[in-house]
């Protein structure tokens, strides 16, 4: 293939990108995003503050203008994210308790019914986890009880049967971190109790901090393992020229390695789209030329 898309497609998987509703008017962006990619993710538009700015007002507007974008253009929807500790509307931040986790469990209902039918895969829970290991003790939803990720993933199978139900996370990635381990006991528990879940999300945002591991691969085939499939959900990588073109095809590699790896999303287009306030960590400079990186990528696949 002659674009990322089209490669990953003829690999049996799929390249996709975070898109952001109000870059739908820039041409450039566009003009990119409609050539080379077949998946798309808001980038924050499905979040709770966005889609439930006041309690049972939903607003899905911003959403429906990606989703719109990606059904006229033959592109697939990941969905993200339905519960999360982070952005969340003032009003959610501030209940606690049963009250919380009704409104939880409402959001959830209401939104991925909604959508039902048009999502490919749900981020239902996103970042549960500490770096250390444990569950994440600052987050509001924790505090409801322990079972709130698995009410969370019950919730949505019921309100999307259709759509693949992912638990997605960062700092994941090598096999030997706490946090890895113990996402991995929780998807073990889950497969064995009949929890619905059906893959996990590699955010893979690596940096000095956390970077790209060697065994990598291996971590996504011991995922795999357990009987879901693995997504790369949110890559970006530190770095420019040839040391960060060789570390993106390895990542497009150790995917195609593992059977249940159907796609990879890098989280924006452009240099100047990225998350990060610094640094040059995608596929496109700013002014939307492939990068070295995009070359390794397109040759990995
Ligand atoms: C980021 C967006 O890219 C930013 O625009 C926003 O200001 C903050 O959130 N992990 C996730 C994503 O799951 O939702 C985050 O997206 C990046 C980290």
């Amino acid at each position: 293939g002659t674009t990322l898309g089209a490669s990953a497609a003829e690999q049996g998987r799929y390249f996709g990108t975070a898109v952001a509703a109000y870059k739908l008017s820039d041409s450039q962006y566009v003009g990119i995003l409609n050539r080379e990619f077949n998946m798309v993710t808001p980038e924050n538009e499905m979040k709770w503050d966005a889609t439930e700015p006041s309690q049972g007002q939903f607003s899905f507007s911003s959403a429906d203008r990606i989703v719109n974008h990606a059904q006229a253009n033959g592109m697939r929807v990941r969905g993200h994210a339905l519960a999360w500790h982070s952005q969340q509307p003032g009003w959610a931040q501030n209940l606690s308790g049963s009250a919380l986790r009704q409104a939880m469990v409402n959001h959830i209902t209401q939104v991925a019914t909604y959508y039902r039918g048009k999502i490919y895969a749900w981020d239902v829970v996103n970042e549960a986890f500490a770096d250390s290991g444990g569950v994440r003790r600052d987050s509001n939803l924790q505090r409801t009880g322990d079972d709130w990720i698995e009410v969370a993933f019950r919730t949505a199978r019921a309100a999307d049967p259709g759509a693949k139900l992912c638990y997605n996370d960062y700092n994941t990635d090598n096999w030997t971190w706490a946090k890895t381990q113990a996402v991995y006991n929780m998807v073990k528990d889950f497969k064995a109790r009949g929890v619905p879940i059906d893959c996990v999300g590699f955010q893979s945002h690596f940096n000095s901090g956390s970077p790209y591991p060697s065994n990598y691969r291996t971590t996504l085939q011991n995922f795999a393992a357990l009987g879901v499939d693995v997504q790369i959900t949110e890559l970006d990588i530190e770095g420019s020229g040839t040391t960060q073109a060789t570390t993106y095809g390895n990542v497009v590699k150790d995917c195609l390695a593992v059977s249940r790896c159907n796609g990879i999303t890098v989280w924006g287009i452009r240099d100047s789209d990225s998350w990060r306030s610094s640094g040059t960590p995608l596929l496109f400079d700013g002014n939307g030329n492939k990068k070295p990186a995009y070359t390794a990528v397109l040759d990995a696949l």
